[in-house]
């Protein structure tokens, strides 16, 4: 879908469908006021007869109105005016999409925009509704033999206003817009993909396409020697007992002076997590292939700051394997040297994340970061905390905290923080090795989280837990290309 903007008038414009917003007890905004006026109360005679009632998400679709030039209305409920959200907003623009998805039409009008929410600009709203209309294009269904093609598809969708400054705005904020959607739907992509597809070796070769495709991005792939080499004992535990080889992957987007330190994001791509030899129960365990989420959230990410040429030097790292049983897998209670030199006592081998997380944030230390954030599907804890609405957020320094709190509000991705207090370290004493990689059925998410601090004292690190919002499961199954969105407005702010 593309986007843009005219500068017209709603009785004026020439489309096939325009879409106007109607509030509760049949209020008209502005521009469905206008059609109204010019079309000699068509609308109110409509309403009256009370087919719309102006809830949110309600919608209804009038053709041949008379006095305008547009060949359909499309009525968007938007709830009471005063009481307008973030998230009814997200709500308008979903109702929306999909209603204009019965229409047999290449291009639309939209006047949403000029809803009014408390602390929101037009860029934010244009911001939101794209990816929310963009979002309605990614597909489920990539892997049947035949695709679903009830729904028909519009190519254009043209924002309506009135002045030539809101115009360039408006083209402005839709195609970045269009950049995080394109991230948000590659993270998607890669998650939904299945375990047997997206191998480590698979999302290797993903970025390597991507560096290809993209100028500014350099991608280098460590292999099993080379990591063996810099002795990353505690990923290359996690991977021996699977026969897929493991792969460090590193997507190096230079878009600042080359004196800027890199922003460095890492992800965890455990591309199947079966638990290894404290193998998980077998019901749902088909979710574990969403235990790279962390990985695609990042390769997302670096898509769509490539695509807007954001100005900062960015780097995303993705250790990625898969954890597996095997007559060579970790045992419980085996003891492995990581890069950092300290050694682990594994007594769980289904925390494996933490595992592969502490050589890669170790190895980030190489890269001379000012700040270092790291998304993972790191604890079921966090998903009984938190649930979907908010991925765990955890912090050795507040500003950052902070900053990624702000981003998740403005981009309607957010995040909660989560203590990491001294006294939760203790729970990570081994007493045979530097430290123990479980910490008990308590806090888990926190004792996740502490374990990572152990390997981030040189630099400011943050640690995105995305277990519960990376995917949904039910009937709905399938990435939410989460925190893509957060990542990359954070990132905006930073510049
Ligand atoms: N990938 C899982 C975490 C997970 C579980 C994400 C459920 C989403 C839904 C992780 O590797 C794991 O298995 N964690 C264990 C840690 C435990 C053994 C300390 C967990 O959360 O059960
Ligand atoms: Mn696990
Ligand atoms: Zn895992």
């Amino acid at each position: 879908m593309e986007f843009g903007s005219k500068v017209s008038s709603p009785e004026k414009v020439k489309t096939a469908c325009i879409i106007v917003p109607v509030f509760e007890s049949g209020k008209l905004s502005s521009s469905t006021k206008q059609l109204n006026d010019h079309a000699d109360n068509y609308l109110t005679n409509i309403i009256k007869k009370g087919d719309i009632k102006g809830k949110i998400g309600q919608t209804l679709l009038v053709h041949n109105i008379p006095g305008i030039n547009a060949d359909r209305v499309l009525l968007v409920g938007c709830g009471k005016e005063k009481d307008l959200t973030d998230i009814s907003f997200r709500k308008i623009c979903s109702a929306t999409i999909l209603a204009i998805k019965t229409v047999n039409a290449i291009e639309a009008i939209c006047c949403l925009a000029e809803l009014n929410l408390k602390d929101r600009d037009l860029s934010w709203k244009i911001t939101q509704a794209v990816k929310v209309f963009q979002a309605s294009e990614d597909r489920t269904d990539t892997l049947k033999s035949e695709k679903d093609d009830s729904e028909l598809s519009l190519g254009k969708l043209n924002w309506l206003t009135d002045s030539k400054t809101d115009s360039t705005k408006i083209n402005k904020a839709a195609a970045k817009a269009a950049a995080i959607a394109a991230g948000i739907s590659l993270a998607k992509t890669l998650g939904d993909l299945p375990g047997n597809v997206c191998t480590p070796t698979y999302l290797a070769e993903q970025a390597k396409s991507m560096g290809n495709t993209c100028k500014s991005m350099k991608v280098t792939i460590l292999d099993e020697r080379k990591m063996e080499q810099l002795g990353m004992g505690a990923l290359l535990s996690v991977s021996r007992g699977s026969r897929q080889p493991a792969k460090f992957i590193i997507m190096d987007y230079a878009g600042g002076k080359q004196t800027q330190k890199p922003i460095v994001l890492v992800g965890k791509g455990l591309t199947f997590d079966a638990g290894g030899i404290s193998i998980k129960p077998s019901a749902g365990m088909d979710e574990m292939k969403y235990d790279m989420c962390g990985g695609a959230s990042v390769f997302g990410t670096m898509k769509a700051i490539a695509e807007m040429g954001l100005p900062l030097n960015v780097i995303g790292v993705v250790p990625s394997s898969e954890n597996m049983p095997d007559g060579d897998a970790n045992k419980p209670g085996d003891i492995v040297t990581s890069l950092s030199g300290k050694t682990i006592e594994i007594l769980n081998t289904d925390a494996e994340g933490r595992l592969i997380l502490c050589d890669a944030l170790t190895y980030c230390e190489r890269l001379e970061p000012d700040t270092v954030i790291d998304v993972a599907t790191l604890t079921g804890a966090c998903v009984i905390a938190l649930g979907k609405p908010a991925s765990g957020l955890f912090s050795n320094n507040q500003k950052l905290a902070n900053a990624l709190i702000d981003a998740g509000e403005e981009s309607g991705d957010r995040c909660w923080q989560m203590p990491l207090w001294d006294e939760y370290q203790d729970q990570l004493k081994s007493n045979f090795a530097d430290i123990a990689n479980i910490g008990g059925r308590e806090a888990g998410s926190i004792t996740a989280a502490c374990f990572l601090s152990r390997f981030t004292k040189k630099f400011h690190w943050a640690h995105l837990d995305i277990a519960a919002s990376a995917w949904n499961s039910g009937a709905n199954k399938g990435a939410t290309g989460r925190p893509v969105s957060l990542l990359t407005q954070y990132l905006i702010n930073r510049c």
